[in-house]
């Protein structure tokens, strides 16, 4: 698609180009250290997952903003019957993705499903390049069926500066996006997570949980 028509569909007005953070993505495909293609299922942010989302066999799951659908992986290991989609703005990313799991390039924020598609959808670190986070938010609400689960594990606004980051990212605080997904969901917590179990959290990550 053309750079001007993409930044119509699916960009902010006052927000960096679309292009541009396409870019930066499908270059970063290619850093596997950074970004990479697999995760140690034991780690808490997939086990989260696994555990608030339950048996997935014969469910339909979307990974928004997937990268190379290190958690999709996991999640159909677990689930053989699951149908899972990792939908990403980069295809560079989405060429690693594993067999079995289907692909969908696109933004997170014009999301190409019905509503009610899916079962249950969930966003690791991918939220915070979507510029336009309300509408990112309404369409993860809208593309999961009433009853179904929804998971966004992201950074923590108040640990801002921890990290390196591109100038279109953004950080979250537990309110902002309790007050977000509440606006279609019916239940919401949020809590801070870290990557091992029995290690207390240090506050970079967060996890929202919610059911609509
Ligand atoms: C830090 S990576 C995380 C990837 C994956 N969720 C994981 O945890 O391995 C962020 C991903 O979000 C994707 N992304 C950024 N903006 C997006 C958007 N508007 N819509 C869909 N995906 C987006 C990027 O292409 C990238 O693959």
């Amino acid at each position: 698609m053309r750079p001007k028509l993409w930044n119509r569909l699916f960009g902010k007005p006052d927000g960096p180009p679309v292009q541009e953070i396409i870019r930066h993505f499908n270059e970063a495909a290619a850093d596997e250290e950074h970004f990479p293609s697999t995760i140690d299922p034991r780690i808490y942010h997939v086990r989260l997952i696994l555990e608030y989302f339950g048996e997935l066999n014969g469910k339909r799951i979307l990974d928004v903003g997937s990268g190379k659908g290190r958690f999709a992986r996991v999640l159909l290991e677990r689930h053989a019957r699951a149908r899972v989609i990792a939908f990403d703005l980069a295809e560079a990313m989405l060429r690693h993705v594993p067999a079995g799991i289907g692909t969908c390039a696109g933004s997170m924020t014009a999301l190409p499903f019905r509503g009610g598609a899916f079962d249950c959808a969930y966003a690791t670190e991918s939220l915070e390049h979507a510029v336009d986070i309300e509408t990112a938010v309404a369409e993860m609400c809208r593309v999961v069926k009433p009853g179904g689960r929804i998971v966004i594990i992201d950074k923590n606004a108040g640990h801002w500066g921890r990290l390196k980051t591109p100038e279109w990212e953004k950080w979250f605080d537990r309110k902002e996006l309790e007050t977000l997904l509440g606006k279609y969901c019916t239940q919401v917590e949020s809590r801070p997570i870290s990557y091992w179990e029995d290690v207390a959290p240090d506050g970079l990550f967060l996890a929202w949980l919610a059911q609509k």
